[in-house]
């Protein structure tokens, strides 16, 4: 290891201003912080619930078209709003284009609800 060489020889030479400068930076780099390695961001906003939050918002917003009869699809069912839930979120919050027609419209904080809510694993 040379730089142990270094070290002995500037030691051993009482040039020991640049041996003492190496020996700083070796324990800095030896404790220098490791960059922390986080787990995959999560959603922490308040825990949403099918029945508690969404649905109601559903109720209100989508039940006119998404009812099962006049479309197939039925967010009222929760089996159903939750297998269809990353669409949900694709058309509710990232395009906007539900409700239908935009009309009348969708208060932003509903839409973040619901994309809560799927981000949280869409938990009934
Ligand atoms: C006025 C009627 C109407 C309302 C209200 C409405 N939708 Fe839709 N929705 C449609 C129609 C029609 C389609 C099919 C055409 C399309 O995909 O653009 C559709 C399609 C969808 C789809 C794709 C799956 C499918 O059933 O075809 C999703 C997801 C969706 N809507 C979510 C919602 C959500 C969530 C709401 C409430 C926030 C909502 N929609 C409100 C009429 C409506």
């Amino acid at each position: 290891m040379p730089w142990l060489k270094f070290l002995k020889y500037n030691y051993r030479m009482k040039n020991r201003s640049s041996g003492l400068l190496l020996w700083l930076l070796l324990l800095a780099m030896c404790t220098g912080k490791k960059p922390k390695v986080y787990p995959q961001p999560i959603n922490t906003n308040p825990a949403v619930f099918y029945n508690k939050d969404v649905k109601p918002i559903f109720e209100k917003r989508c039940a006119g078209c998404h009812n099962g009869a006049t479309r197939s699809t039925n967010w009222l069912q929760y089996s159903m709003a939750y297998e269809w839930r990353e669409l949900i979120k694709t058309r509710v919050y990232i395009y906007k284009d539900m409700p239908y027609g935009r009309f009348p419209p969708m208060p932003d904080d509903e839409r973040a609800i619901v994309k809560d809510w799927v981000e949280q694993g869409a938990r009934e």
